[in-house]
């Protein structure tokens, strides 16, 4: 048994990684540290909330008097660290946010727990993973090779620079005070309670809804698409498995343009209304609901600004060194995906109307501060 914090656990890799921690190692302790912006979700951790399975802490990262008081606690021997500005676009839109938490945040994370693990003795017990992207890496055009662990860093939006930030003070912190610290750099993910704000999601929605599906540019901007129930087992077999001060990458094999990726989610689509006819009564605007092919709505928009062009992940350090292997087909896990959305429309409806933050008010921050592990979670700024 050992007690974990998860940073940014409200989030969309989070909340996957709580319960899929939770289905590996029910014995362990999780502690789930989150400031709730508005790319959280509490939904699916209610339940563990509330029977006291996990506990959830209403906290900001940048918040050190909050983490030392939690290291103290909780005497943490695993750190995994989510907690970040998450979208490229709005990087674009409003960058000091992305360097307020994703460098200053991590660095308060970092020396928190150095200070605690010093202070305590379990420099040689404990292990902080930080989880990074393929995106510091900058762009590839289509012959180059993929992505290595020794690939030079070129980050081009403010997003990919405040995470390329964090992971040199990550490695800054391994090299001159010996920090039992990981990083991993992932691809893009794509799965369950993901914000309709990414792409899959996104199309997914629009595409129910017979609104445009907006593709930046001319759609020919490769991602390398990985299920995220994949980059959670990677990130277990990581920071069990892994050597401190080292990175590994952590990537699909898939490698599609973003073209394609809307191609499929419509023909997904179209199919699952031929075969289901009770969603053309409850998406009547879809295309699909009358025959029509989602294909329809696309639609090619301004590009976004410094647009990577192409990124591509070489997972053999991981795979030779830990044996991780990728479980879940791209078309599989994009069927499996679609499918989640059509299911849980309430979900996305609450989140695209804004009805959850009213939910989150309500039921996480109207009672102020109460006691952890409790449905109503502690508040702290
Ligand atoms: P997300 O935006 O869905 O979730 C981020 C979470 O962090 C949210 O719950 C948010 O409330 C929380 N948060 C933000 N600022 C905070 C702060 N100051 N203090 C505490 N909590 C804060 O992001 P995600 O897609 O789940 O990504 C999680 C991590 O994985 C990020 O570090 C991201 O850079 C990295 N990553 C994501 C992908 C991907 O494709 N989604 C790929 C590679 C790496
Ligand atoms: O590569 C890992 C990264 O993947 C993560 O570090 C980021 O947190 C995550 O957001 C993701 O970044 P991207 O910018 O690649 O993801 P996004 O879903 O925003 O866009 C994927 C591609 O789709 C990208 O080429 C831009 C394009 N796009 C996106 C949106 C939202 C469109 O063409 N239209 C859209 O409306």
């Amino acid at each position: 048994m050992q007690t974990v914090l998860i940073t940014g656990g409200a989030g969309f890799i989070g909340q996957n990684l709580v319960h899929a921690w939770r289905a590996a190692r029910p014995e362990d302790r999780l502690v789930v540290v989150d400031a709730l912006t508005y790319a959280a979700n509490l939904r699916s951790l209610e339940p563990l909330i509330a029977e006291g399975t996990i506990t959830f802490v209403d906290g900001d990262i940048r918040n050190m008097t909050l983490l030392q008081r939690l290291f103290d606690e909780h005497r943490f021997l695993r750190v995994v660290h989510l907690a970040a500005e998450s979208h490229v676009d709005r990087s674009i839109d409003d960058p000091g946010v992305f360097l307020q938490t994703n460098v200053l945040g991590t660095f308060t994370l970092l020396k928190t727990a150095l200070d605690a693990w010093r202070a305590a003795s379990l420099l040689d017990r404990a292990r902080l993973l930080h989880v990074s992207t393929d995106e510091v890496y900058g762009s590839l055009d289509a012959t180059d090779r993929a992505f290595s662990e020794r690939s030079p860093y070129r980050p081009n939006s403010p997003y990919a620079a405040s995470k390329a930030a964090s992971d040199h003070i990550v490695r800054a912190y391994v090299m001159t005070y010996g920090l039992p610290a990981l990083i991993t750099n992932c691809s893009n993910n794509y799965g369950p309670f993901q914000h309709p704000e990414k792409l899959i999601p996104l199309m997914i929605i629009h595409a129910l809804e017979g609104k445009a599906l907006p593709i930046y540019g001319d759609g020919s901007n490769v991602r390398d698409w990985l299920h995220v129930s994949d980059h959670c087992a990677a990130l277990m077999k990581v920071i069990d498995g892994g050597r401190t001060g080292e990175t590994y990458n952590i990537g699909g094999d898939s490698e599609r343009s973003n073209l394609e990726v809307v191609n499929l989610i419509c023909e997904i689509i179209d199919c699952a209304f031929a075969a289901d006819s009770t969603l053309g009564s409850r998406f009547p605007s879809c295309p699909a609901a009358t025959g029509r092919s989602c294909r329809s709505l696309v639609s090619f928009v301004e590009d976004r600004p410094g647009h990577d062009h192409r990124y591509a992940v070489d997972i053999s350090k991981l795979t030779v060194a830990l044996g991780h292997t990728t479980t879940t087909p791209f078309e599989d896990g994009l069927t499996q995906t679609v499918h989640w959305y059509l299911q849980q429309e309430n979900w996305w409806r609450d989140v695209t109307s804004g009805a959850y933050r009213a939910w989150i008010d309500r039921n996480y921050r109207r009672r102020g501060k109460v006691g952890e592990s409790q449905p109503v979670a502690e508040k702290v700024d």
